[in-house]
């Protein structure tokens, strides 16, 4: 179809998505039985703002912040947070970004330089991979978890560049998986300047003390130079932070260009990100609940084949095609569940796939009702 409005390219990158069936499209209706948002604690719909509100402490209104956080847009509860934060993961310093996309694409942007190389696995964020891409360093990606792609890289690499970056996510955010932490951490004790960067975006508030993610569950949160934990999942909110060192956040300040160049997060997601915290704190009920739905959803799908092996709320079962993906989201939408079709592009061709994340709130019945339906 011929347009004059605009650029020839838009029409027809349009036309191809839809004749894969692979156009993305916004909707503002879904059926009620949520096996769909990463609201894992269900913390979005217990409106923690009014229940865990810290006071305002005489801050000037919290509609908007007026300015980046290098002008006019850093307050004193922001700083207070970020100690919070800090504190609570066990390291020095953290840094807030306006989302969990800012605080990947700042990160890896900034950090890794010219003569560097960073190592990532294939299936991280796309965040992530942004950030890589905006970086002046090398960067080769490894087969999604294998230990022995990395150690084959770092074995042909490590003398060639100044510094390493390996990067991963603790939960992937596709396939619901974790990576090999222990693996790769007494990997990198073999080598000089290489560093791990941890994304914990589906791990925080399921892992760990209090939710406070996979690594420091499994003790390496300080074999980590920087660890990403975002606030739109199980914490219910938005923004992120990037957790560290002192001197890599004063780093962050200064070189982010993500974080530099940006109007601050408003006092009243502050203040959210700060009651999702204390809401983790009480939500030990919540975690083991979320973890029995997971463990009656996986007994349900044992015999069924397709699914990848995870023991994350995400489980996915992979269809192989956009359409057969689209035709198991429709038949359940049909039956009032929402759980949404991961298709080609965002995931590998051949790999679409129905997503399902178990929450703490999905009643048993609601499972049970899914797990019919997949049976079919
Ligand atoms: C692993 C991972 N990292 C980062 C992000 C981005 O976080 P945000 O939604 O806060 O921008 C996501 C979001 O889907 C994610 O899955």
């Amino acid at each position: 179809m011929a347009d004059d409005k605009h650029p020839s390219h838009l029409l027809k990158a349009l036309q191809e998505r839809e004749k894969k069936g692979s156009l993305r499209q916004l909707k503002s209706s879904f059926p009620p039985i949520d096996f769909c948002s990463n609201d894992y604690l269900g913390f979005s719909k217990q409106a923690i703002l009014n229940t865990h509100l810290e006071p305002f402490q005489g801050h000037r209104s919290s509609a908007g912040s007026g300015g980046s956080r290098l002008i006019s847009g850093n307050i004193p509860f922001t700083e207070e947070t970020e100690q919070h934060i800090a504190l609570f993961h066990h390291a020095e310093a953290a840094l807030i970004f306006n989302s969990g996309y800012d605080a990947n694409l700042g990160l890896l942007a900034c950090l890794p330089q010219k003569n560097d190389l960073v190592l990532y696995d294939e299936l991280i964020h796309a965040s992530l991979y942004d950030g890589i891409r905006l970086s002046y360093a090398t960067a080769y990606k490894f087969k999604h978890n294998a230990i022995e792609h990395l150690t084959e890289l770092l074995n042909r690499h490590s003398n060639a560049f100044q510094t390493i970056y390996v990067v991963v996510e603790s939960i992937y955010s596709m396939d619901g998986d974790d990576a090999p932490l222990l693996a790769i951490t007494d990997l990198l004790k073999h080598y000089k300047n290489v560093f791990l960067i941890v994304d914990e975006a589906h791990a925080i508030g399921l892992f760990g003390e209090q939710g406070r993610g996979l690594c420091q569950q499994l003790g390496i949160e300080q074999n980590c130079l920087a660890r990403i934990y975002t606030y739109g999942k199980a914490l219910g909110t938005h923004g992120a932070a990037i957790v560290g060192s002192k001197i890599l956040r004063h780093y962050l300040i200064n070189f982010s260009r993500a974080f530099i160049y940006t109007t601050a997060l408003p006092l009243h997601s502050i203040q959210s990100i700060r009651a999702g915290y204390s809401a983790l704190v009480n939500s030990t009920e919540q975690r083991q609940q979320l973890k029995e739905n997971i463990a009656l959803f996986q007994k349900g799908v044992k015999d069924l084949k397709g699914f990848i092996k995870s023991y994350s709320a995400i489980q996915c079962l992979v269809l192989g095609s956009n359409a057969s993906a689209d035709s198991v989201e429709q038949k359940l939408a049909h039956h009032s569940i929402y759980a949404k079709a991961i298709k080609s592009p965002t995931v590998k061709e051949g790999s679409e796939r129905i997503r399902f994340c178990l929450h703490a709130f999905n009643t048993a019945q609601e499972i049970e009702h899914l797990l019919t339906l997949l049976h079919e």
